[in-house]
């Protein structure tokens, strides 16, 4: 039998040639991506896509795959696909879900204690030497002990955030699609309006994926509502904030400072915002760990296994 077309679209950190050892591989070994045309010339003959963020599966692209059973995004968001698109042509689209949990709830609470104690600037003062001597006020930070945190988007990543933020003895509320009753009693979470969260939040924490309901959900007027004192962290996708907005707020002190791992135009970032104070920024690593990036690659390898040698809907089709 004549082995299966596969087309992996950037690198990986696992050896794709010992997972899919039963398909012919064209496999773009490189952290920069395909090239659109690329995948264009390509995909006439392709059994399946592994993709991540960066490269998008666009209806362009899913009309010209005549063979396309399979797209297992290296990723939890899919965003980067026209998913009901491939859907309508029976396309399987699988993500990674899980795996990545832990790992993006840990970068958010490293946003969380690196705004609020200073981390960055302090390690640049240190390397700078400007530490001469020990001083009662030097780089005074603000408590997480006891703070209010806003979790907005309660799924997998913001649950797992509470739980981290547990022995802070912090005050949790969140504001999701909808009121999520198991958990809150698990958590000691609260529901809260969206006005709400925005007034109450000390550290407000985006974990929401990308959706028409999340598309600039955060503006200037909505930052206005919050504390002058409250910190931002978007670690879900860069344009549920509008970005020009936040540095209008920043330069404004309408709140303290901002953590971010995604960008609205990734990957360019606004120099204005880069050269901000209070700022603290992070190239897209949320799920950035050996271990996870390795789970994430062979649950990928699974999916194209499952769907296209065992012919079978793997669990984690979206
Ligand atoms: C995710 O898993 O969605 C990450 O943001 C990378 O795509």
């Amino acid at each position: 039998m004549n082995k299966k077309n596969i087309v992996i679209t950037q690198k990986l950190p696992l050896n794709p040639y010992e997972y899919l050892s039963q398909f012919n591989i064209y496999y773009n070994n490189s952290s920069i991506p395909i090239e659109y045309n690329k995948l264009c010339e390509l995909i006439d003959d392709i059994d399946g896509i592994l993709t991540t963020v960066v490269t998008k599966i666009d209806r362009y692209i899913i009309d010209g795959a005549k063979k396309l059973k399979i797209i297992a995004n290296f990723g939890v968001g899919v965003d980067n696909i026209d998913i009901a698109y491939a859907k309508s042509k029976n396309i399987v689209i699988t993500n990674t879900p899980y795996v990545l949990t832990q790992a993006t709830a840990e970068i958010a609470l490293s946003l969380i204690l690196a705004l609020s104690r200073k981390i960055i600037d302090a390690h640049l003062f240190t390397t700078n030497k400007k530490f001469n001597i020990w001083q009662p006020m030097l780089f005074l930070g603000n408590d997480l002990y006891n703070a209010t945190v806003g979790i907005f988007g309660f799924g997998r990543i913001g649950q797992r955030l509470a739980q981290l933020l547990a022995p802070f003895n912090v005050n949790i509320i969140y504001n999701s699609r909808t009121k999520k009753v198991h958990e809150e009693l698990l958590l000691n979470a609260h529901y809260v309006e969206f006005a709400e969260l925005l007034q109450r939040s000390d550290f407000l924490i985006i974990t929401a994926p990308k959706s028409d309901s999340t598309y600039h959900r955060f503006t200037l007027k909505e930052i206005k509502l919050m504390k002058k004192t409250a910190f931002i962290i978007n670690v879900g996708r860069g344009d549920i904030i509008k970005e020009n907005d936040l540095i209008e707020a920043l330069n404004n002190k309408y709140i303290r400072g901002v953590g971010l791992d995604v960008y609205e135009n990734e990957p360019v970032i606004s120099e204005e915002l880069m050269s901000m104070e209070n700022v603290v920024l992070l190239p897209h690593i949320g799920s950035a760990t050996i271990n996870t990036r390795n789970k994430m690659a062979e649950l990928c390898f699974q999916s194209l296994n499952d769907v296209l040698l065992k012919n079978i809907k793997p669990w984690n089709a979206t």
